[in-house]
């Protein structure tokens, strides 16, 4: 079996299910069901006893000590997180606490247990850490995508909590030999994801007919990554891709934010016509702190070393996208609830 921290999230979510699909190995998921953690997404795994839930904390050492003695795993893939960069900017504490500290004691815990396994067992293990590319830092319009050997150079403090877990995981590889894989993905979008994050959140605004909240001037670019692809991309770097290896991970598809916009509300116009248009509803906020202006991956490693590429366009992917928050609207509604308001209220407000 493998061990799964984070699996009820938007792309841990994604990925058992992607998982368990495609695969025939069983899947113990460790998830601490935060704000963000939803066993919603999971429920088309309701009766499968390849799939076993705990909810726990990656901190929570003992737990994860018996997890691993009980169940021996042949893998840990790690994607347990505190991942919104704006929370992070109102609370950085989470993000230190779960990301750096968090995947420390998993790492311990995981060093522990691979100590104890035969040496052809350790041999096969493999830890694999889930990271972002947004710990290279910001890019000019002209500069080159990152690569795998681009200097780590995080802005927020989600990043840099990022990249502090990053720098541990490597160095559990060198100094104590365990079998680690780092992946560093692009923004990802996809069924699942919490509606604080751009594309959902612009897809629920849209709806309600609330303004849709660009910050600065619009023309901050991302990469975007179908989940469903990023999925692919972290199976095939578990199975084939070699201990010690970082590996980007990107969508091939850089869009300003004002674009990726502009594109959810023409996919809603279209299918709600009497509601256009949508794009009167965008309004320009008081920018994010730190802003970084460009993020652009070059995938070419994995592509090479593993023959993944991405298979959803943009175009294709963002229609799905919307289509999915629409036809799943109970989903929507339980978790734009409760908590998700105060949220809000915090981070748009003041704007
Ligand atoms: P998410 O916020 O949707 O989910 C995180 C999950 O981790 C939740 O289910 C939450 O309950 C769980 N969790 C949080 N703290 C925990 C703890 N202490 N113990 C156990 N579980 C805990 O995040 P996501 O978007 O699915 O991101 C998954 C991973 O991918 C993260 O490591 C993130 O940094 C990385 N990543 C995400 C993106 C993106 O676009 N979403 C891009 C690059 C990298
Ligand atoms: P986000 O989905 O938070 O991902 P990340 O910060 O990890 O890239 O944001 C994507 C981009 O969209 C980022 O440049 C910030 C911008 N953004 C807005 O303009 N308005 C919003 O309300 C949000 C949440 C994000």
């Amino acid at each position: 079996m493998i061990l799964v921290t984070g699996g009820a999230g938007f792309i841990g979510s994604n990925f058992v299910l992607d998982w368990l699909a495609q695969e025939r190995t069983p899947v113990v998921n460790l998830d601490y069901l935060t704000y963000a953690g939803n066993l919603d997404n999971l429920s088309a795994l309701s009766g499968d006893e390849r799939h076993t839930f705990i909810q726990g904390d990656i901190n929570d050492r003992a737990l994860v000590a018996r997890l691993l003695r009980e169940h021996q795993p042949g893998a840990v893939v790690h994607f347990a997180a505190e991942s919104h960069v704006d929370r992070s900017i109102h609370g950085p504490a989470d993000f230190v606490h779960t990301n750096v500290i968090g995947t420390f004691s998993l790492l311990e815990e995981a060093r522990i247990y691979w100590c104890s396994l035969k040496e052809s067992e350790k041999a096969r293990f493999r830890f694999l850490h889930v990271s972002t590319d947004e710990v290279y830092g910001s890019l000019g319009p002209d500069d080159p995508p990152f690569t795998e050997t681009t200097p780590y150079a995080p802005n927020s403090p989600y990043a840099a909590s990022k990249a502090a877990s990053d720098h541990l995981v490597r160095a559990y590889h060198h100094t104590y030999g365990l079998p680690v894989i780092t992946t560093n993905c692009s923004n990802n979008y996809g069924p699942y994801q919490f509606p604080e994050k751009l594309v959902p959140l612009m897809v629920l605004n849209a709806l309600q007919r609330r303004p849709l909240p660009v910050y600065g001037d619009g023309r901050n670019v991302r990469d975007w990554l179908y989940v469903t692809d990023h999925c692919e991309a972290v199976r095939l770097a578990l199975k084939r891709g070699r201990p010690g290896e970082t590996y980007n991970i990107g969508g091939n598809a850089e869009k300003t934010n004002l674009e990726v916009v502009k594109t959810i509300c023409a996919i809603l116009d279209a299918l709600r016509p009497d509601e256009a248009p949508h794009e009167e509803l965008i309004a320009f906020v008081a920018d994010r702190p730190g802003h970084d202006r460009r993020y652009a991956m070059d995938s070419g490693k994995i592509r090479n070393e593993l023959g993944w590429r991405p298979r959803e366009r943009f175009d294709t992917g963002f229609r799905k996208t919307v289509e999915w928050y629409l036809d799943h609207m109970p989903w929507v509604d339980n978790v734009a609830s409760g908590a998700y308001r105060s949220w809000i209220d915090t981070n748009y407000k003041n704007r």
